[in-house]
């Protein structure tokens, strides 16, 4: 209980009080600055993860201290009986950034599966509209369309837009009507807006499709870009929207504010677009833009809440995050580190690396054999970050502060990891 144990009496302490879900912890940390992040027990680390695509300033940039701690003296929540200025300013920004159309509006949530909690209530809102859905007489419940693969949460609604059987299924019947195709094959999509049909036969109408577009968890795979502009086309043609999860993609981090706003894929919009992780640089916050006025105005007052929604330690922390990273030029950056991170990987002769896929700063280095997790441990004894986002997969997500010596550093450790490191 004191100060003075070391972080093996710490994580002792932590497997006594907490619930396992995330098994015991690596380390235990104590403090970080810029790139670097040190544990209890005083040692170093380069950190290519970023507490999983979030940090994007680091750790404790001057900036974001110092709008957090201006703001918890001013006033740290209110609730939404009241506003703050934060988080006005920060709703209107994130229209602005998410180039979105007039009447556009933003929910805010607390993390990414509230996020995409709030996305998937408005999309079930928005399929009662639709001709042979329920409300109607006669009419179904409208579908929702997720990809294999994807990955959007672990609360009710969210897990079950989400594919990995083994956290899916334990927790079954969850959420009915939404239904699975495969990622990247239009045919399987094309297949199931078929299936609509009015009468008894016909399932009923499609509400959204729900997507990332680089399926982040699932090992960094970005889907094709003529896929996504199809899934776009379908959802045009069906009347269904599309919902665009930019959780792990966004706000700079695969060098555009949005995924969406990529060049290949010519000017895809969603929508809805659900953000969290890297909004406010490490402060918890999550939340929805809905594209245009009609949509918006279908979460009316009493459809959706969270007592935390919008709280403006987080709006103030997000709002000097996207200003630095502005000021900064930091999605140049990640635009840049990433070709130079990607590069050096291929270039740096470690024959247990077979490829490496990713835009940005969200990465994944493809193992020879499945020893993701050996490999991660390597390098944390070795004082870099990363993590084993798949068996054979390694994923580095560093901040988007990362400067071209950094990645030269992380890329000298991991040219080093053993390729007989055991498997998983
Ligand atoms: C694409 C995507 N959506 C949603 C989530 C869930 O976010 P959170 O863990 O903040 O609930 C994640 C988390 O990894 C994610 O990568």
């Amino acid at each position: 209980m004191s100060d003075e144990q070391n972080g093996g009496a710490w994580l002792q302490q932590y497997d006594d009080v907490h619930m396992h879900v995330f098994g015991t912890p690596l380390r235990v940390m104590d403090h970080g600055e810029g790139m670097r992040i040190w544990d209890v027990d005083g040692n170093e680390y380069l950190d290519f993860l970023a507490g999983i695509a979030v940090n994007a300033l680091g750790y404790a940039h001057p900036a974001w201290v110092k709008a957090v701690a201006d703001q918890a003296a001013q006033v740290a929540h209110v609730s939404n009986y009241f506003a703050t200025k934060p988080q006005i300013e920060l709703a209107t920004k994130l229209v602005e950034l998410a180039g979105a159309p007039q009447g556009s509006h933003v929910y805010f949530g607390n993390s990414g599966a509230e996020a995409n909690e709030a996305a998937l209530k408005l999309a079930k809102l928005y399929g009662r509209t639709l001709p042979g859905a329920l409300p109607s007489f006669g009419g179904k419940p409208a579908r929702i369309i997720a990809l294999t693969h994807g990955f959007h949460g672990r609360t009710m609604g969210a897990l079950s837009a989400t594919w990995k059987p083994a956290i899916r299924k334990p927790f079954e019947p969850l959420v009915p009507n939404i239904e699975f195709v495969e990622a990247n094959n239009l045919r399987d999509l094309r297949d199931a807006f078929a299936e609509t049909g009015l009468g008894h036969y016909g399932k009923g109408p499609v509400a959204a499709v729900i997507m990332e577009l680089i399926q982040g968890e699932a090992g960094v795979m970005p889907l094709d870009a003529d896929y996504v502009r199809g899934v776009r086309e379908l959802c045009d043609a069906n009347r269904a929207l599309l919902i665009i999860d930019e959780v792990q993609t966004g706000m700079g981090r695969t060098g555009s504010w949005f995924a969406f706003q990529r060049e290949d894929l010519g000017g895809v919009q969603p929508d809805i677009v659900s953000f969290a992780k890297g909004v406010a640089g490490g402060f918890p916050m999550g939340g929805i833009i809905a594209f245009g006025q009609k949509l918006s105005d279908l979460f009316s007052p009493g459809k959706h809440g969270s007592t935390f929604a919008g709280n403006p330690l987080g709006a103030a922390a997000a709002l000097a995050t996207i200003e630095t990273v502005e000021r900064d030029g930091l999605i140049e950056n990640a635009e840049q580190r990433g070709e130079q991170l990607r590069r050096q990987i291929m270039a740096c002769g470690n024959p247990l690396f077979t490829g490496v896929r990713g835009r940005g700063l969200l990465n994944a280095i493809q193992l020879a054999h499945p020893c993701a997790h050996a490999a991660m441990e390597w390098v944390l004894e070795h004082g870099l970050i990363i993590n084993a986002v798949a068996p054979d997969a390694l994923r580095l997500a560093p901040p988007l502060i990362a400067s071209e010596q950094d990645v030269d550093d992380a890329v000298a450790i991991l040219s080093q990891i053993p390729s007989d490191l055991s498997d998983d």
